[in-house]
């Protein structure tokens, strides 16, 4: 991914989180999850500027985070494991503060908190956790499905994700492997460290809503918990920041979504017609150019004619039933049901006919 168009990294936060790293006066703290190791470099320096140590986990680092490692080979504030965090988590003792953001599903991040938990002796619990808000709140996301035992594993897919829907599009975000379906037990980040937290009444999460939602946890009864409060209080559920989270993630998603359609583009040039000149076709060359196209089982190619037939004449009913039929011969269900509720949208007299048309059209399609 490309920070430079869309934030993502934890090291967008520095600026808190290195303030209560130091209310909390952690010296010995751990990251889980380096990629390019874009915060290993701050948490690193802080780690130095306390006399303590960062130990990183990351089992298939950037090469740039290794190269960063190597540097600091023989560093006493540095170590590097090249692991998973629920393989290196057991090994660590006396840890004072944990940044977790690897991967970003239910189980992983529940045996995290738990292993953090028994390991942490009588010190406080101090834990950030990364991506505790859309899209991995309450969608478990897979780096490698098979580390994740079958029973907690959801269904998933590397087709995209959007706002507002908790299924799947073939456009939207695409993170991986994530699970087809969003909400629901034993679904998400957040899920998974509020499963923990019913537990643990004697912890606080405060959630800043913003770069994917950072949530930290940390005890009341430490003797640092109001200084730690005091600085996370202006951030924690601020609805401006959850409002500009929405807007940066609906115009990401709306310019994917662009490009989504820009691509489809040269599949209708394929069949020797530009975008342009589709929209400039009557609709009876179009419905013609579609149904031929459908018949050779060019379906992306179809659903450009029809999608451009829809466009020029909406009142057509059959130029959505043929995008329809376009987006579920090739797969795309989510799409198609966006396809039947925005004809909807435009004529909600179509209900009836619709089901009826769609569920024939069904039929057809599994005979
Ligand atoms: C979103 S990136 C981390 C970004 C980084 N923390 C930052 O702020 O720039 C996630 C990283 O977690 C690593 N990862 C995936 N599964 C992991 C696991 N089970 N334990 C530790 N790291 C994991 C991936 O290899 C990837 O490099």
């Amino acid at each position: 991914m490309n920070d430079d168009l869309l934030l993502y990294s934890m090291s967008t936060f520095r600026d808190l989180i290195i303030p209560v790293l130091e209310v909390a006066k952690a010296r010995r703290i751990v990251e889980v999850g380096a990629e390019y190791g874009a915060f290993t470099h701050d948490l690193c320096a802080y780690a130095q500027r306390q006399g303590g140590q960062l130990i990183t986990i990351d089992p298939e680092p950037q090469p740039a985070a290794l190269q960063f490692a190597a540097t600091l080979s023989n560093a006493p504030h540095f170590r590097f494991i090249k692991a998973t965090s629920l393989e290196a988590l057991p090994q660590l003792d006396e840890i004072d503060a944990y940044l977790l953001d690897g991967d970003h599903n239910y189980y992983t991040v529940r045996n995290e908190l738990e292993l953090i938990w028994q390991r942490r002796a009588s010190r406080p619990f101090l834990v950030f956790a990364h991506d505790v808000g859309w899209p991995c709140s309450r969608r478990d996301m897979y780096y490698a499905e098979e580390r994740i035992p079958a029973e907690y594993r959801h269904p998933s897919s590397r087709e995209g994700v959007v706002l507002d829907n908790p299924g799947m599009v073939p456009w939207g975000f695409r993170i991986c492997s994530v699970a087809r379906q969003e909400g629901g037990p034993k679904n998400g980040v957040l899920t998974a460290i509020e499963d923990f937290l019913a537990g643990h009444p004697d912890l606080q999460l405060d959630v800043v809503p913003a770069v994917f939602g950072l949530g930290v946890i940390y005890s009341k009864d430490a003797t640092w918990y109001s200084q730690a409060a005091a600085l996370l209080a202006p951030y924690a559920n601020n609805p401006l920041l959850a409002r500009l989270e929405r807007n940066r993630l609906k115009l990401y998603l709306r310019v994917l979504e662009d490009a989504y359609h820009r691509s489809a583009t040269p599949a209708a040039a394929a069949t020797g017609i530009s975008e342009q000149n589709l929209a400039a076709l009557a609709p009876e060359q179009l419905r013609l150019r579609a149904k031929e196209l459908g018949q050779r089982g060019a379906w992306a190619e179809a659903s450009e004619h029809y999608r451009a037939l829809t466009k020029t004449a909406p009142h057509a009913l059959d130029g959505w039933l043929g995008r329809w039929e376009c987006c579920t011969r090739q797969g795309h269900d989510t799409l198609a049901d966006l396809v039947l509720d925005e004809a909807l949208e435009l004529h909600p007299e179509w209900l009836e006919t619709l089901k009826d048309m769609a569920a024939a059209q069904t039929r057809n399609l599994s005979n």
